[in-house]
């Protein structure tokens, strides 16, 4: 056969290269270093003692019997399977909130939290003209990346005092009562990503009430159920704003908690004023599904289903939770002191009143940048370091080298 001569122009030719993701990009540098001792505090998995990321036996356990009974591998709903969505709904809320029961709350399963983003922010893009989405300052890097994709203008509102180390509440009050009203507001639910700093259950009773009175659409990114205070405990700040009446948006994540990260298992809950008005936007959910990745992929949802749906595998999972949240607190503690050990004049302390996976240590992008290259120690370039990383065996190493970087 002659070979078609190419008269196309070379379009790829001009793609820039677009930078690493500030994120999952370190994990790919973390890869390619060669240093046996490297450690890798970046990405937000779950770590055990060994340094590895386990598979959850109440998950194996879930996983055999889903293989067992699985009978087909029929496309799924747009939304997704009905018995999982319940199950999220009651995980979140209870099986008796008002919510559920009157039929307001519609669940869809998402590939991921960040599905769930993506298909929440394609939803307020055509349905909720004009509006804006508020991001806490600081927040996931990825965040802004989410709803800027899907067309939407997003703006800060200040959450965290670097001095203090803790949260502004005041200053974030004020600012709620700033935003226009009918924009949207994101807040995580707990374990805020990347500070650690939580509302306390009063703050969230405040918060809730600022941006009711403000007639804001609250967008609750919820990633980390069970890793701050307990399964239970953590849904406060969720509940403070599932009020009577009140439209609400979630996003849910169990990458973390079912550490079913490669599965990608989420779901995007949608709370409306009314079950009627919840019909109608579980139509455009799905309208915004169907263009986007059309049905959501069965497995980490079923496995999900299957320990919720069993007493015996949600106290299984239950303990796991317990264990994972108890050894990342015990790590807190453990830098705090090894740092003070070394003669670091900086109190760390406050890494123990931080929350879930990560601390924000207050390390400047330059110390990050020597921390790399001196010692092969990777963390996000925004201070945020991955504590469910840390181990027994990693300890010295690390804050030897957070010592010197200092
Ligand atoms: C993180 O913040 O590290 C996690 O949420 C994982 C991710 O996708 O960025």
């Amino acid at each position: 056969m002659p070979q078609i001569l190419v008269t196309q122009p070379a379009m790829f030719e001009k793609v820039p290269l677009a930078p690493p993701d500030a994120i999952l990009g370190i994990t790919e540098a973390f890869n390619n270093d060669p240093n046996e001792h490297k450690i890798n505090l970046s990405v937000g998995v779950y770590q055990d003692e060994s340094g590895n990321t386990p598979i959850l036996e109440s998950v194996r356990r879930a996983e055999r019997l889903v293989l067992d009974s699985q009978t087909t591998k029929r496309y799924l709903g747009i939304p997704g399977s009905p018995d999982y969505a319940r199950h999220v709904q009651h995980l979140m809320l209870g099986t008796d909130h008002e919510a559920v029961a009157a039929g307001r709350a519609v669940t869809s399963h998402t590939p991921g939290g960040t599905g769930a983003l993506r298909v929440a922010a394609d939803f307020i893009k055509h349905n909720l003209p004009g509006t804006r989405v508020w991001l806490s300052q600081p927040t996931w890097p990825n965040h802004p990346n989410v709803f800027a994709s899907a067309g939407l203008e997003t703006q800060t509102y200040p959450y965290f005092d670097a001095d203090k180390n803790s949260l502004t509440l005041g200053i974030l009050l004020e600012a709620i009562a700033q935003i226009p009203r009918g924009d949207v507001i994101v807040l995580h639910g707990c374990c805020h990503n990347p500070t650690g700093i939580d509302p306390t259950v009063d703050e969230w009773q405040q918060i809730a009430e600022a941006v009711a009175e403000r007639g804001l659409l609250p967008l609750v990114d919820f990633a980390y159920q069970g890793f701050a205070d307990g399964i239970e405990e953590d849904t406060a700040g969720l509940r403070a704003l599932c009020r009577p009446g009140a439209e609400l948006i979630v996003c849910s994540s169990f990458s973390k908690n079912f550490g079913l990260y490669r599965d990608r298992v989420g779901a995007l809950t949608m709370v409306a004023g009314s079950a009627e008005a919840a019909q109608k936007v579980q139509s455009q959910v799905k309208r915004a599904i169907r263009c986007n990745y059309s049905n959501p992929p069965a497995h980490g949802a079923n496995i999900v289903t299957t320990i919720l749906s069993s007493k015996e595998l949600t106290r299984l999972w239950n303990d796991e939770v317990a264990q994972m949240r108890d050894r990342i607190n015990a790590m807190r503690g453990l830098c705090a002191e090894t740092l003070a050990a070394k003669g670091v004049n900086r109190d760390f302390s406050f890494l123990t009143a931080q929350r879930g996976m990560f601390s924000f240590s207050g390390l400047t992008g330059e110390q990050v940048d020597m921390l790399r290259e001196k010692h092969s120690v990777y963390i996000v370039r925004n201070g945020r370091i991955n504590v469910a990383g840390m181990t027994r065996a990693n300890m010295d190493r690390l804050c030897t080298a957070i010592a010197d970087v200092l």
